[in-house]
Order: C-alpha cells, then structure tokens, then sequence
C-alpha cells in the first residue's frame, strides 16, 4: 500500500519539523527524478516513483542516524502500512542486497540490524528498487547532480568508496538510459530542474 501523492508530501514535511535538514529537499530532488524516469520508461507508474522518491529517506525525522534512518524508515512506513514504501527505505542503501555494502556507522540496535538482515533476505531487487537507488545517486540538496560527483563527494566524506557500489550505480543509470533511450541528465532536466 501507498499514501497518495499529498498525504506523501505532508508526511514529509511534518518529518522534516522533527529533523531539519537537507535531507528534506534530496528528498524532492529524488521525486522528482523518479517521475520523470518512470515517465520515460513507458512500463512504470510515475505517481508512484514519485511517492517512494519522496518518502525514500523517511526515517530521518527520527533524528541523525546512519544505518538506523533504514530501520527507522522501514518500521514508521509499516506502522502507517505504507508497505510499498518500507520496503523502499531499505533497499535504497544496498544495490547488491547486502548489509555490508551501506556506507556510514552501523548506528542500529541488535534488534534493528537483524530486522534490516531478515527483511532483505526476502526482497529481490525490482524496478522500482532499481529507480529509487540510481534516483538516490541522482538527488542533491539543492537539485539534480552528476552520479560521479555524488560518490566523489561521499567518498570525500567518508574516506572510501567501495568499487563494487561505484560500479553497480554506474550500470543502474547505463540500464535506464537504454530502457529509455534517453540520457539520463536530459530525463530529469539536470540543468533547469530547481527544487520548490
Ligand atoms: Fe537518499
């Protein structure tokens, strides 16, 4: 199940009150990247791109957590039985469905770390998984950036960058350009697209 397109944006901004941060308009870049990929693909719904985009990082109004804005994104959207979205907040941090991949503390009670484990042991990656980590890659705070410029600037921040997640969102926007046809800076109107 998902909120429709206004309830997503209320529960966004009643989020960001409780954590105010740039996460709130990376947020809104990654909706609306996912719309207009979803748009191009012919094969997706662009509303609900757009409503995962949206709630993708959700679990920061839970305050400032590394691997915990997972958990907590994924127990929040199942508690409102939003299952469409928590399934999202948890498989946006891993392109190869691994818990060792995330980039940042592994800030998560036992109990948390073992529910991130179980849940995605049952997922297998689909098109929608797919959008939301190249649209994540996609998102700054301030609108659209290049994908290298992003992981250049998390590994920056972080130290390193593992190989193997630089490699898997680089084919993840490779796959929606031929799914499209299209490049993908041209699809989400990198150069005029500014978040409102
Ligand atoms: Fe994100």
């Amino acid at each position: 199940m998902l909120p429709t397109r206004s309830e997503a944006e209320k529960l966004l901004a009643e989020a960001e009150k409780c954590n105010p941060g740039p996460w709130g308009n990376h947020s809104r870049v990654a909706a609306h990247c996912a719309e207009r990929i979803a748009l191009g693909c012919g094969d997706m719904d662009p509303e609900k791109a757009y409503i995962l985009g949206l709630l993708h990082d959700i679990g920061r109004k839970f305050g400032v957590r590394h691997l915990g804005h997972v958990s907590d994104g994924y127990s929040y959207m199942m508690s409102l039985g939003y299952d469409e979205v928590a399934r999202i907040c948890l498989t946006h941090s891993f392109n190869n469905m691994r818990i060792d991949e995330y980039i940042g503390r592994a800030d998560t009670s036992e109990e948390e770390y073992e529910l991130i484990v179980a849940e995605l042991g049952k997922i297998s990656l689909d098109e929608y998984d797919r959008l939301i980590q190249i649209c994540d890659a996609l998102s700054g705070s301030e609108g659209v950036v290049s994908v290298e410029d992003r992981m250049n600037d998390v590994k920056r921040r972080y130290g390193s960058f593992p190989q193997e997640k630089w490699d898997s969102v680089m084919a993840l926007k490779t796959y929606f350009e031929e799914k499209t046809g299209k490049d993908i800076y041209a699809l989400v109107e990198k150069e005029s697209y500014a978040v409102s």
